[in-house]
């Protein structure tokens, strides 16, 4: 199928880089938003991301202006009913995706595939709660979308071997690397990662060392861009703490336990750089 028109449902971190790489790839993205804030927020960002690619000479003041007019902010999600593809990046929260895909599942064309970028839930269920389960699959994108090469496309138990290639393809045109995995807690991205920042936490907990040391050693020693610890406060402790217990649900296997220093600064309000203060404050 020919893909002209993108849906991208959710215009917050992921959503908003989700559509600047597909605005910028020659898409039209039709972003739904539940509040007018949000969705204003998130069409700003759009527009000081391309900004700052313009001041890159990456994309031309041409580019970034053609690229914004292919945006359609929306508030109703029955606008997708004219999308080719759509995605989904909402909170992480299996019940917010459930209201969520009853819809698409509802508005779409019969042949349209509704793609997630769920960073740790089951493709198999969410596609089980369509009556298209063969056009169900996970698109995970990583933060910063615009700057990032990966993304991990999920096949869930029904997920077609068409909806796969239309995905993978869809990857490729948006300059990205798609890599495929199959359906698991947290995938392959998060089953990794997020232990490893868990232990990151657990060694600040135990007084092994400071945060700034922690980071220090990954960033000098493996050559990581961000320590575990910045990186956490940039994805947010809420959802590394969601993703810990995904997978020790998922997998059911102590070691995945979320460490209780996470647990508390999650209860303090302590959610990382969005909320102003994690393992560091900004
Ligand atoms: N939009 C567009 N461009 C952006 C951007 C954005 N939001 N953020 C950064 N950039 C660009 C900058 O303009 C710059 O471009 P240049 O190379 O042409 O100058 C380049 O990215 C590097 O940015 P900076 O110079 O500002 O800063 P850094 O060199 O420190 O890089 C970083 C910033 C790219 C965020 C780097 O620190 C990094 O790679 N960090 C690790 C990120 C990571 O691991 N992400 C994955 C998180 S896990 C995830 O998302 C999965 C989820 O399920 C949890």
């Amino acid at each position: 199928m020919d893909i002209k028109t993108v849906g991208v449902i959710g215009a917050g971190t992921m959503g908003n880089g989700i559509a600047h790489v597909m605005v910028k790839a020659g898409y039209n993205v039709v972003l739904v938003e539940a509040a007018q804030a949000a969705l204003d927020r998130g069409v700003q960002t759009i527009g000081k991301n391309l900004e700052r690619e313009v001041s890159k000479n990456k994309i031309s003041a041409g580019d970034r202006d053609a690229a914004l007019a292919r945006i359609e902010p929306v508030l109703q999600r029955s606008a997708v009913a004219k999308c080719d593809f759509v995605i989904e990046a909402a909170f992480e929260k299996f019940e917010v995706k459930q209201e969520i895909f009853a819809d698409l599942d509802k508005y779409c064309r019969p042949e349209v595939v509704l793609a997630s970028n769920t960073s740790s839930i089951s493709i198999t269920k969410i596609a089980a709660l369509t009556r298209r389960p063969d056009k169900v699959i996970g698109m995970h994108f990583f933060n910063p979308v615009p700057v990032m090469k990966l993304v991990e496309v999920i096949r869930g138990l029904a997920t077609s071997d068409e909806t796969f290639a239309v995905t993978r393809d869809l990857a490729v045109k948006l300059d990205k690397t798609p890599v495929e995995v199959n359906d698991a807690p947290g995938f392959v991205s998060n089953r990794v990662l997020m232990p490893l920042i868990n232990e990151a936490i657990y060694a600040v907990m135990e007084g092994v060392a400071t945060p700034e040391a922690v980071d220090e050693v990954f960033k000098l020693g493996m050559a990581h861009p961000m320590g575990p610890l910045t990186l956490a406060d940039f994805i947010g402790l809420d959802v590394c703490l969601d993703i810990m217990r995904v997978l020790l649900a998922g997998l059911g296997d102590p070691k995945y336990r979320p460490c209780p220093l996470l647990i508390k600064m999650v209860d303090a309000g302590w959610l990382g750089r969005k909320s102003g203060r994690g393992f560091y404050k900004y």
